[in-house]
This record gives structure tokens, sequence and C-alpha cells, in this order.
């Protein structure tokens, strides 16, 4: 008999990506999500679920639901949580509640019915600002950039007055996290590594880059820039860019990061780690606001370059993949070209409900953007 996988937030865009895959890939699997209405809207499963997905609807912070969902199963991702940066900075409790709670509520469970393996979903929102060189070549880790600065306009980061060089970041970079949900991704992941070599059940960290890839929410105004940009454009409107758009981060597709859940299950070389997943590659915002235009054919909405920005953002941080590649074998397969024109294939169907102004006046009325 295959592995039964147990997905929490199964239901969201990573997690129904892994569904398919693992199905595909002849094991059994079941999701425990709670169809959140900011994800989800009015539509609850997902119909591109594959229906011999066990379907479990409850919450990870309830002890019952989550034994439930435990029942049997011989590996877990954990990808339940609360998703937003902005959102996360008003809404500490719950944020804190879902993400924090929830992981402690289902180790707690975990202890009394081990698994053979526990994947958590972290993010590099835990680095704060990445890595950079500074004016003699040797690596530095800035703080984080102060409001004056942003005030000031002054995005790009100094030391000893030059200006320094975002170059990737390994996970060897101590972490500094910048937001309520940056803290409770770095939470997460600690406990369920401490947890995990505590009482014996393998345990790996996986901190997701900017994900990217059909199915992902264009609702949620806390979603990634990609699907921002994409149903801006679908709207009719022009993307709205923060700072200078010179900004980089590192985008990978959704079909890569469920490549790496699955080497991250089947090797024993990833027990007790913690991996970057990107791309390796990184554009700024201003080239990936181009990218999206040619993609949907909407080049001629010029994107708005407002010069405001959102407190909590760091300036650039994307992925060094060296261990990932040495230890899980991990290769990204999907380039951005072949990864936006899927994207942009599969929004041709989308009705795009744009929310950003939402996400701008919630974030300016509470003082969270300069
Ligand atoms: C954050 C998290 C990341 C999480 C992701 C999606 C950090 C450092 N990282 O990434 O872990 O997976 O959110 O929730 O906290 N931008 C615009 N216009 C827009 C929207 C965004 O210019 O309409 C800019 C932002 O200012 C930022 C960049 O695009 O510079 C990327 O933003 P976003 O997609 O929200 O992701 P991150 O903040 O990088």
């Amino acid at each position: 008999m295959s592995d039964r996988i147990l997905i929490t937030g199964g239901a969201g865009f990573v997690g129904s990506h892994l569904a398919v895959r693992l199905v595909q890939e002849g094991y059994r699997v079941r999701v425990l999500d709670n169809l959140t209405e900011q994800v989800h809207g009015q539509a609850g499963w997902p119909g591109y679920l594959p229906d011999s997905v066990e379907r479990i609807q409850g919450d990870i912070r309830n002890f019952n639901q989550v034994k439930e969902a435990l029942h049997g199963v011989d590996a877990v991702f954990h990808f339940a949580a609360a998703v937003g940066v902005g959102q996360s900075m008003y809404q500490i409790d719950h944020y804190t509640d879902v993400n924090n709670r929830g992981t402690a509520v289902l180790l707690e469970v975990l202890i009394k019915q081990p698994v053979k393996k526990l994947v958590v979903a972290s993010s590099m929102s835990v680095y704060g600002e990445g890595c950079y060189l500074d004016g003699e070549g040797n690596m530095y880790s800035p703080a984080e950039r102060s409001s004056e600065m942003l005030r000031a306009r002054q995005w790009e980061l100094h030391h000893e007055q030059q200006e320094l060089h975002p170059v990737p970041t390994p996970e060897s970079k101590t972490p500094s996290p910048s937001s309520v949900y940056a803290l409770s991704k770095y939470d997460q992941e600690r406990l369920s590594l401490m947890i995990g070599a505590a009482y014996n059940i393998p345990t790996t960290a996986l901190r997701f880059f900017n994900i990217y890839g059909p199915y992902q929410s264009l609702s949620n105004p806390y979603t990634g820039v990609l699907a921002i940009f994409s149903s801006r454009f679908l709207n009719g409107k022009a993307p709205v860019i923060f700072e200078d758009g010179r900004q980089r981060r590192d985008f990978v597709s959704v079909h890569d990061i469920s490549q790496a859940c699955l080497l991250t299950l089947e090797s024993n070389k990833a027990d007790g780690e913690v991996f970057n997943i990107g791309s390796g590659e990184n554009y700024s915002i201003n080239e990936i606001a181009a990218k999206v235009a040619e993609a949907l054919a909407c080049e001629n909405l010029s994107p708005l370059v407002t010069g405001e920005c959102r407190v909590g953002d760091i300036r650039h941080c994307f992925a060094d993949i060296e261990k990932a590649k040495t230890l899980l074998d991990y290769r990204p397969r999907v380039s951005l070209e072949d990864g936006m024109s899927e994207l942009a294939q599969w929004l041709q169907d989308q009705p795009a409900d744009d929310r950003v102004e939402i996400m701008r006046s919630e974030l300016s009325s509470r003082g969270l953007s300069l």
C-alpha cells in the first residue's frame, strides 16, 4: 500500500499543486483545510483537486480535527497558515494564533501520532534583508531600513557611505524577520525542527521564495506581486509599483516547489535541515511588470511608479539554492518565460477581482504605507 500523505492547507495555492503531484506519483493524499474566505471566496473546495484526494474541512488549531486528519498518515506537509505580510502587521492576534499556535497544536498531536516525515513551509521572509557585498567585496548583512530612510525615499542600503550590492542569500544568513508573518514563519520552522529532533520525527523546513503559477489567489489583496499585477492588467488597469521598482526578488514556479517537496519527502539527507527553494534567478519588480504586460498583451498600460512603500518590505532578497541542489538534487525546471505563459493562459478564463485599492487603503489608514 502506498504511503498516505496529509497536506495541511491542502486546498491553497501551493498545497493543491502538491496534492495533484503526489497523486500522480502514486501517493494517497488527504488534505485538511479551513477553506478561508479571503483565499477561496464562496467557492469551497477547488475543482482541480483530484477526486481521490480525501478532504477534511477543519482548523489547524482544533485538536480533534487535527487528530482525525492525522489518523493513518505516514508523512505531513504543513502548509496551513495565514499568508499576507501587510495584513499580519495589524491582525497580529490572528496571524500568531493560526500560524504559531496552529503549528503547536499539530506538533502536540504528532507526538502522540508520529509520522515518518514532517515538512514545514517556511519563507524567505525570515531573512529580512538579503545578503549584500560592501564596497570591499565583503559579505554584509544590513539592518532593516529605518522609516526615516523610507520617508526620504532612500531605497538602497548603504554601509559606510557606500551603496551595498545584493547577492544571493544562503541559509546561513542570520534570520531577521521584519513582519509578524515572517516571525510566525520563523517560529513555525524552529518549533517543528525542535520537536522533530526531540521526538525523532524527521523534519525539514523549506524556505520558499516568491511563488507564482496557476490557481494563485487573485482576489486576496495580500497575494504575491505577480498575481496582483495580472489582475490589474485583466481589469484594464496599470499595475502600481512601490518604491522605484528596482527591488529584486526570486520568482519560483509552483511546479518547482512541488518538485522540491517531493524530493524532500523521498530523501533522508533532508532530515533536520533548512533549505532555500527558489529559481536561483532574480528580477526587478519593473522587469516583472514588463514581463506580465507582455504575457497578457497589455503593453499599452504603463505601470504607475508611485514612490510609496509598505512598512516591513525588504529591498532585495533572492535565493542561493546550492544547498538544495547538492543535498536534494533539486533543479528548477520552469523558466520565468514558460511559467508566465502558463500563468497567462490560465488567467484568460479567470474572473479577476482587483482588490489592490483595498490593500493600499487598509495599509495607509494604519500608517503601514509611506
Ligand atoms: C512577501 C514575503 C514572502 C511571501 C510573499 C507573498 C517578505 C520579505 N516576504 O514577499 O515570504 O511569500 O510576501 O505573501 O515579507 N509590489 C509592488 N506592487 C504591488 C505589490 C507588491 O510594487 O502591487 C512590490 C513590493 O513592494 C515588493 C515586491 O513587489 O517590493 C514583492 O512583493 P510581494 O509579492 O508582496 O512579495 P514579498 O514582499 O517579496
